[in-house]
């Protein structure tokens, strides 16, 4: 290979395991493309302040491109000795541009160009995982339209607690991913900055435009301070711990899915094209997928680890331990992204029992709460209602009933106040459908809650970031 592009003050090689040790390239090279483009608008910034000519520059930038040709046709050589993306794409422009390739990397330094390539990788990575999460949260409005009739307990400690929607608690869900959403855009506003031309760390003595060089990358805005922009990963760190939490929800809709497609609780049945079964015992039929994405979480979390470990006390400016942000960083991204692709595509295909969740429902003392609020109604005071009502569960248990299978009598035994319309106030749907107040899952909030989602996704459809171009 050609001789390094910093060997000057070497008199020595470097120890081929040093190569292998310190070089990035078999992970950088994905940035190749960030690389080049940021390279061009960096040589048109150049020419613009004069310090290179229009020719030189138009030199450049056909090698550059060729280059990206190379890459994308795979007949670009990459070799550890060249360490990492940026020496790969200045080397070859040597060779193939000649001697005015060198004068490419004026005012910059691999500093800034790796916190921009990172930058520009990370925003497009970014919208392209807001625009998988918007065509989610159609897939689960979608789902909850259908199920606007159908009654599941609701669960606090796993234990049954109070019948909900169905279409209510994929609502829980539509509410986590589209907060998943807002934060990953706030996240996209501090990505979106331009570093390029803050140089090794001082800034740069050449009067580049670095206003301009944002403009051709499409930039809101540049970095402030140069020190903070060449040791600034806040982005990367914020980017990873909002896919820690968005994994956090994938998480617990799977662990929700496993148990339910469980025999024990038998509310749903996975679609065949997402489960596979065992190669011992014939009659089973495993939940990969939620178990997969559930077990996932754990490297992403580690990755968020990984890298506030490795940012951790790290003395300003620019550190080679940084370096090790994207393994993490594009492992990260690709984990979310199949996570998002492969629940959009199974969510619809998932079977809900229906009958065996309104049954459920309908075991267990559900609608202990309502014969309180029954009480209350007739005057008596919460607490004491709730004493009363417990006495009473106690006594059906003993009894091997429900509250709702108990006499008359016997349910007047522990209050005079009730009537033989408590009966009809017990049913599963009177209570599901009683629970107005803001939010709750009575069937008429549930409709208005997926009116508002359908419009929220409607007047965000034009609105999603993009920065494929
Ligand atoms: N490969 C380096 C990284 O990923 C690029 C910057 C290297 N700078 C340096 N002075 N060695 O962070």
């Amino acid at each position: 290979m050609s001789e390094k592009l910093w060997q000057g003050r070497f008199s020595e090689k470097t120890a081929s395991v040093v190569e292998a040790f310190t070089s990035s390239i078999q992970v950088d090279q994905r940035l190749y493309a960030f690389d080049i483009q940021g390279s061009i608008a960096h040589c048109k910034t150049l020419a613009n302040a004069s310090i290179i000519t229009e020719t030189e520059a138009s030199d450049i930038i056909q090698g550059l491109e060729a280059i990206k040709q190379e890459i994308e046709a795979g007949r670009f050589q990459f070799d550890d000795s060249l360490e990492d993306i940026h020496m790969h794409i200045e080397s070859r422009l040597v060779e193939i541009a000649g001697p005015v390739g060198r004068k490419l990397h004026t005012a910059r330094s691999r500093n800034d160009q790796i916190a921009l390539d990172v930058r520009m990788y990370l925003r497009v990575a970014t919208g392209d995982i807001v625009r998988k999460l918007y065509r989610l949260q159609h897939v689960l409005v979608a789902l909850a339209k259908k199920h606007i009739a159908t009654i599941l307990p609701g669960y606090t400690h796993m234990q049954r607690a109070q019948p909900i929607l169905l279409a209510h608690h994929l609502m829980a869900y539509f509410e986590m991913f589209a907060r998943d959403m807002a934060r990953l855009e706030g996240c996209l506003q501090r990505i979106n900055v331009m570093p390029l031309g803050c140089a090794a760390l001082a800034g740069t003595t050449y009067p580049i435009d670095r206003s301009y060089t944002a403009e051709l990358l499409g930039f809101e805005k540049i970095s402030a301070n140069s020190v903070d922009a060449v040791s600034d990963r806040d982005f990367v760190l914020e980017f990873l711990s909002c896919a820690g939490i968005c994994m956090i929800h994938f998480s617990r809709l799977s662990e929700e899915l496993i148990i339910w497609s469980t025999a024990e609780f038998g509310f749903i049945e996975l679609p065949d094209s997402f489960a596979t079964g065992s190669s011992i015992m014939p009659q089973k039929k495993n939940p990969d997928v939620p178990e997969l994405v559930r077990g996932k979480t754990g490297a992403v979390i580690g990755n968020l680890m990984a890298l506030l470990t490795m940012m951790k006390s790290l003395p300003l400016s620019y550190n080679r331990d940084m370096q090790e942000d994207k393994a993490p960083l594009f492992d990260t991204v690709d984990t979310l992204a199949a996570c998002i692709g492969i629940y959009t595509d199974m969510l619809p295909e998932i079977k809900f029992k229906e009958a065996t969740m309104l049954q459920a429902a309908s075991r267990g003392f559900l609608d202990a709460t309502d014969m309180a609020d029954y009480l209350v109604a007739r005057g008596l005071a919460f607490r004491e209602a709730h004493h009363l009502v417990g006495e009473a569960v106690s006594f059906a248990l003993a009894n091997k009933k429900e509250l709702y299978q108990l006499t008359l009598e016997q349910l007047q035994s522990f209050s005079a106040l009730i009537r033989q319309d408590i009966f009809s106030f017990l049913e599963t749907r009177q209570m599901v459908e009683r629970r107005t107040s803001a939010g709750g899952t009575a069937g008429k909030n549930v409709r208005l809650a997926i009116a508002a989602a359908e419009k929220q996704l409607a007047r965000k459809k034009d609105y999603l970031p993009d920065f494929s171009n």
